[in-house]
């Protein structure tokens, strides 16, 4: 794919100057929450030409531009231009000059801007807290334009020079570090009245100038600084590379700060490794972290100065559930992945953003944190939470291949879907199988070696890897980049038991392919485990089905699998015969030929089939009965969001959703009789999950007695405001129940916790509890809450009830569709909506809800979520076709075999 199919010069700046260094100089003002600043631009001419063209969107208002020319001999010419053109569209601005620039001329182009801190989360915007605001950056994707004006390509790196004109006493901060306020002049020679504005104060003390350090090369998107009353907490680590010492810090508010230790520390623990890894040192001499109130992404990764959501980085001492401590490692870890792979080496164009964030999914949540935390199983956990994801979106006709074309500004956002994340990190996972994660590793340093502050391709990687391994791996990957879906493999066996004939086809969510859907062949790497004569076991990663169907040597009368700890991004179609002899073996307590990996994959795969239909999903239920004396928390998990899938699914049937609780009551409840309550520090992490995910299926399922002591502790909390009341990791659970089956006197009191939290997660726990309620009227109050709630939580109520609250379900729609205008002016500035058309419409299920979606936004310009849109279309058809295949298998295997 690629984008050189449309006219560059439509989408893309001209390429005949050039920047190399920019000198910013800003001047922030919390109390007018505006700022001011001007640029100087170091350009190469690289073609004669009278015109420049670079990117500012129209909020910001310029002033005083000009162009000096220098020459050999020192005397500077400066020019003003003559004509000045704006394309509010494109974002772009060209200046003409009287005289033609000839190429090689030294010029510099000035211009001056001032700007609003608004609160929109993009460009340079502000953060309120509880004693006022503070400001800072986000320039992923296209937002740097809105702060400075600048080339805004990720290609076109330049290096920067930082200066902040703050009020004195606050916190200036940058990619760089400060240099030493002693070593420079603070005012330089004022070339005029603007400029000279911008350092009124200083003289007086009242304002304070900070100048930053250099830069690297880098793209405009990685550029950042923030201004505000800002406490830190410090550490640092020693560059295994250089013995260097290097400063590591997190910075947030005050209120906050005592609550970033676990982050720092995942920082200082990843540092080294990520430097021994790649083997290349890290190139700042500083990396801060900056966690903000009003934050639009999870995190950036700046280099030099992460930025981040509190609920990204924020981990209470007090008691925190392994589960935010996971994300907060693994978010961590990731933003630090990028330093080197996305900011020394960064993508060309956007179209190629799958690279940079599957790599550091990939690379920062699984392999990194791996090394740190063995005992939380990373990898298993990523066929759960990634490959699963990817092949659930990946499953859906409207889904888009890993790599996209990507022209238009508009479409950015778009893209940084699950897909681009989660396949992009599973592609590349199976690649790291496929070759071993040595080589892997191999590659990717030898691609960042040959890219040093350069912009690179998806096959510069390849290359790198190639080199690394001896196999030519863009072969391999082409399809799994260039295609859209994945295939299904189904395996037969040969009467005699010595051979398995495997053939592959596209996997859809809700039935066989189409032949014209149906053309890809992908390069699968089979991952095949078997029994050796002597009765050893051995995986055979090397071999490769590349054409529709082969056939294999494998003595089937012993053990065997494909797919042999769930790296492929591909499901494995076994006879409900073999799948049954597999799950036996699988669920063997001891001397299992399979891993927990592979247990996973088997029950994802199985309901996964069901609900395709090529499997009936009573089959896929009798595989969870097999498993039912599994130990491990990650089967479950995966056994625990099918089940709630299945009864999402037959939301309207009450009697059949009755019918699929008494089954989950028995296999939860027991589990909740073993495991108890109380967590203690002695729990390992998968006891704790294992615990709190049980509890919660059985308090979903309207087990009686995980109610009534889920209701107490929440009674006890309410009255004594005593946290021990409540496990941190049942928090969430426990006051959806409180609501769910109380009235106004809990509501009150969740409300109240929304107001005021302790922490970020007890306010996400009240969001989603508030959602809950079964009260006509509260569930009105709810809607009033969402409408006013900061811009970042409005979706997370609507996610809450679509989601949580299958009483409220139809409701939900309504409201959203009522207030689609509200919602649509107010965020219209970036793609929120995208999530509010998934939350309110994603779990509805039958065709009338089609027609009815189809109908409403026929005349709306869907542009900014029509990805979303189609993906909820399609899920809720795949529902219906689901309910009008399986409502009979599924009732009379409920009704019968258990
Ligand atoms: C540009 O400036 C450099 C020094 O900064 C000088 O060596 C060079 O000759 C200049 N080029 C032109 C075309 O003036
Ligand atoms: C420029 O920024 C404004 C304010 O955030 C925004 O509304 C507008 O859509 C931006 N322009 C483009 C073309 O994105
Ligand atoms: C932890 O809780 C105790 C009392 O419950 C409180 O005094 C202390 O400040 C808390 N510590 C932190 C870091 O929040
Ligand atoms: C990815 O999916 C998860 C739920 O599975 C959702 O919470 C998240 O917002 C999605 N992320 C993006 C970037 O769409
Ligand atoms: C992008 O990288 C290629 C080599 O990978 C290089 O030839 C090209 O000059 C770079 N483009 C820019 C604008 O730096
Ligand atoms: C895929 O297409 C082939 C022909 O290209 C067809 O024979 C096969 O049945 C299709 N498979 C499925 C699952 O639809
Ligand atoms: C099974 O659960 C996983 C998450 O663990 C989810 O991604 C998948 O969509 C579920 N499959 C079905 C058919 O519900
Ligand atoms: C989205 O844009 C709107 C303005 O159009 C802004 O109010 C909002 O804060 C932005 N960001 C998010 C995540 O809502
Ligand atoms: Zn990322």
């Amino acid at each position: 794919m690629s984008s050189e199919t449309l006219p560059a010069s439509t989408y893309r700046l001209p390429t005949d100057v050039l920047p190399k260094h920019y000198e910013v100089t800003i001047r922030t003002n919390l109390e007018r929450e505006v700022f001011e600043g001007i640029i100087i631009v170091h350009l190469n001419i690289l073609e004669p030409t009278n015109t420049i063209t670079f990117n500012a969107n129209e909020s910001l208002s310029l002033s005083v531009a000009a162009l000096a020319l220098s020459s050999s001999d020192g005397s500077v010419q400066s020019l003003k231009p003559t004509n000045k053109a704006y394309d509010s569209k494109t974002e772009r601005v060209s200046y003409s000059f009287a005289d033609t620039l000839a190429a090689g001329t030294n010029a510099t182009l000035r211009v001056g801007f001032t700007g609003v801190l608004e609160g929109g989360m993009t460009g340079y915007y502000k953060s309120t807290w509880d004693k006022g605001i503070y400001s800072l950056t986000q320039f992923e994707a296209t937002y740097a334009r809105k702060a400075i004006p600048c080339w805004d390509e990720p290609l076109l790196k330049a290096t920067f020079a930082v200066t902040m004109i703050s009020q004195t006493g606050t916190v200036s901060l940058s990619n760089m570090p400060a240099i030493d306020t002693s070593s420079f002049i603070a005012t330089p020679a004022l070339v005029d009245d603007f400029e000279k504005a911008l350092y009124s104060g200083v003289e007086s003390g009242e304002w304070t100038v900070t100048r930053f350090e250099t830069t690297p090369p880098m793209s405009t998107y990685l550029l950042a600084y923030a201004n505000g009353p800002f406490k830190y907490i410090e550490s640092s680590y020693t560059s295994p590379l250089s013995g260097k010492v290097r400063p590591l810090r997190v910075y947030t508010t005050e209120d906050k700060i005592h609550q970033a230790q676990f982050a720092l520390d995942v920082k200082r623990r990843v540092m080294p490794i990520y430097e021994e890894v790649f083997d290349v040192e890290y190139p700042l001499p500083k990396l801060d972290t900056l966690v903000a109130n009003d934050f639009d992404a999870g995190a950036m990764e700046n280099w030099g100065l992460i930025t981040g959501r509190t609920s990204a980085f924020l981990v209470d001492p007090n008691g925190t559930g392994i589960t935010t401590k996971k994300r907060v490692a693994g978010i961590q870890s990731h933003e630090v992945a990028h330093m080197w792979f996305g900011n020394i080496a960064t993508m060309e164009w956007w179209s190629y953003l799958w690279l940079n964030e599957g790599f550091a999914t990939m690379m920062g949540q699984n392999i990194i944190i791996d090394k740190i935390f063995p005992e939380w199983k990373v990898d298993s956990e990523f066929v759960t939470n990634q490959l699963n994801k990817a092949l659930r979106l990946d499953a859906k006709l409207s889904s888009h291949p890993v790599e996209v074309d990507c022209p238009d500004a508009n479409k950015i956002g778009q893209i940084f879907d699950n897909l681009s994340y989660a396949k992009g990190a599973s592609v590349l996972r199976m690649l790291s199988y496929y070759v071993g994660e040595p080589k892997f590793l191999k590659g990717v340093s030898l691609y960042l070696k040959s890219h040093l502050y350069g912009n690179s391709t998806t096959a510069d990687l390849w290359e790198g890897l190639s080199q690394a391994s001896g196999t030519d791996i863009g072969k391999v990957m082409e399809n799994w980049i260039t295609k859209i879906g994945f295939p299904v493999v189904t395996v037969s066996e040969s009467e005699d038991g010595t051979k398995i004939k495997v053939r592959q086809d596209r996997f859809l969510e809700d039935g066989p392919a189409e032949p014209k859907d149906n053309e890809t062949i992908w390069t699968i790497p089979l991952s095949l485990l078997k029994t050796n004569a002597d009765g050893t076991l051995t995986i055979d990663r090397s071999i490769i089905l590349n054409t529709r169907e082969a056939e294999f040597d494998v003595d089937t009368r012993k053990p065997w699998k494909l797919n042999a700890d769930s790296p492929g991004v591909f499901r494995v179609l076994y006879t409900p015969q073999r799948l049954s002899l597999i799950a036996h073996e699988a669920a063997k307590t001891i001397g299992s030929a399979f891993s927990l990996n592979d247990r996973i994959g088997l029950v994802h795969d199985a309901m996964a089939f069901a609900k395709s239909g090529h499997l009936k999903i009573s089959a896929a239920l009798e595989l969870v009965n097999i498993l039912r004396s599994e130990r491990e928390f990650l089967v479950w998990d995966g056994i625990s969001q099918n089940l709630s899938n299945v009864v999402d699914t037959w939301w309207e049937n009450t009697d059949l959703v009755e019918a699929l609780n008494v089954f989950r009551r028995e296999l939860y409840v027991p589990l909740v009789k073993k495991l108890g309550f109380e967590y203690s520090d002695q729990d390992d992490a998968d006891t704790s999950e294992l615990r709190t995910r049980a509890i919660e299926q059985a308090a979903l399922a309207k087990d009686p007695g995980t109610i009534q002591e889920l209701q107490q502790r929440f009674a006890r909390y309410a009255e004594t405001d005593d946290d021990h009341a409540i496990p941190a990791d049942l928090l969430k659970i426990t006051f959806q129940i409180a609501i769910q089956y109380g009235g106004s006197q809990e509501y009150n009191a969740v409300a109240k916790l929304y107001d005021n939290p302790k922490t970020p997660s007890v306010q996400a726990a009240a969001i989603r509890a508030l959602g809950a309620t079964q009260d006509k009227e509260l569930i009105d109050r709810t809607f009033e809450i969402a409408m006013k709630a900061r811009d970042q939580d409005v979706m997370f109520f609507l996610f809450g009830i679509g989601q949580g609250n299958p009483k409220f379900r139809r409701e939900l729609m309504w409201f959203f569709e009522e207030n689609y205008h509200i919602l649509d002016k107010r965020f219209e500035g970036n793609f929120t909506m995208r999530y509010f058309v998934q939350a309110s419409y994603e779990n509805l299920s039958t065709k009338q809800d089609v027609q009815h979606i189809e109908e409403f936004f026929k005349d709306k310009d869907t542009s900014k979520y029509s990805q979303a849109l189609a993906q909820a279309l399609d899920s809720i058809k795949a529902r219906a076709a689901w309910i009008e295949r399986s409502t009979e298998d599924l009732t009379s295997w409920l009704n019968g075999a258990k």
